[in-house]
This record gives structure tokens, sequence and C-alpha cells, in this order.
């Protein structure tokens, strides 16, 4: 496996929007995906696309806290890759959030995003993933699915001047009643 170079914002491969693959059990796939998930880990990232990487291919990497088990008290982390994956929202309802991107280092921006969704693509295995989700795991899904629309979260700020660095948001924004 190997570490791969992202890329940052300004990088035209992020404004593209990516092709479908044909073979999804294809070897080159698995490779691909297994080192997208070490680039995300090493990158302390919870969601990477295949475009974030130089391929503009539909293929999202995320991961998202299971839920609590109790016996050994951890939150155990699965890496999910979703192949071809497309989104249904399944309500109207909106909530503002703020998000990173690997691709726009040191930043955060507060994002508008639908609160559930519904979502199906295929797996590393080429089984078929049909999965509800809110909350988090939403949020990061339909954040990946963008990249492969070639959309940037800088282009669903829920209003314009809330967007920053990091340090000055954790400072300025976060601590506010909004
Ligand atoms: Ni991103």
């Amino acid at each position: 496996m190997s570490i791969l170079k992202i890329a940052k914002l300004g990088h035209p491969i992020l404004n593209a929007k990516a092709k479908k693959i044909e073979n999804i059990i294809d070897p080159s796939v698995k490779l691909l995906i297994n080192d997208m998930s070490q680039t995300m880990i090493e990158a302390k990232g919870i969601g990477l696309a295949a475009p974030q990487v130089h391929i503009s291919k539909q293929i999202i990497i995320f991961r998202v806290p299971e839920t609590e088990d109790l016996e050994s008290n951890e939150k155990e982390i699965k890496i999910t890759a979703l192949i071809n994956p497309s989104i249904i929202k399944l309500t109207d309802e909106v909530e503002d959030q703020w998000e990173g991107c690997l691709s726009i280092p040191g930043m955060l921006g507060l994002v508008r995003r639908c609160s559930k969704i519904r979502y199906k693509g295929y797996d590393i295995n080429g089984n078929i993933i049909d999965q509800e989700a809110e909350g988090i795991h939403a949020r990061v899904v339909q954040h990946e699915y963008d990249h492969l629309l070639g959309i940037m979260y800088t282009e669903r700020l829920s209003h314009k001047k809330a967007f920053g660095f990091s340090e000055e948001i954790e400072d300025y924004w976060k601590n506010r009643n909004e």
C-alpha cells in the first residue's frame, strides 16, 4: 500500500465530474481503495474521494464511529468504500455544521446539508450497499459524493462569510450563539 498525493483546492481535477467504474471487481479498484484508506488515515481525515488523489473515478471512502461497544468501551471505526454511489434525500430538513476537507487543509466552513439520506453503491467486493444515514454519517457521505460531481464544500456554505482558518473559527465562531 502507498500514501497518495492529495490534490488541493485550485487543482482542476477537483472541479471535474468523475467517471463511473466499469469493472467494479477489477483488482486495480481494490488496490486504489486500499491506498486511499491508508492516505485518509495518515492525513487524519474521515472521508476521501478518488478525485482528491488525482483519479477522476467514482469511488469514495469514509469512516464513521460505530455505536459504542460497551465491553471494550471503545468506538470501533470502520472504513466504508462506496463505488459508483448515488444519493436520495429523505427529507427537506437541513442542518448547518462545520466541515473541513483534506483538499483545503487548515480551514473550516459552515455547510448546509440534508439531514437524512439514503445512499446506494457497491462495496470493495462488488456487493450492493443500500443504506440510510443521518447526522455526521449523512454529512460525510454527501461531502464525499459532492467531490465526484466536482463540487467543493466552499460552494455550499450556509452563508458566505462562514469560512476561515480553523484556529480563528474555533476562537470566534464555534462558541458563539448563532
Ligand atoms: Ni473533501
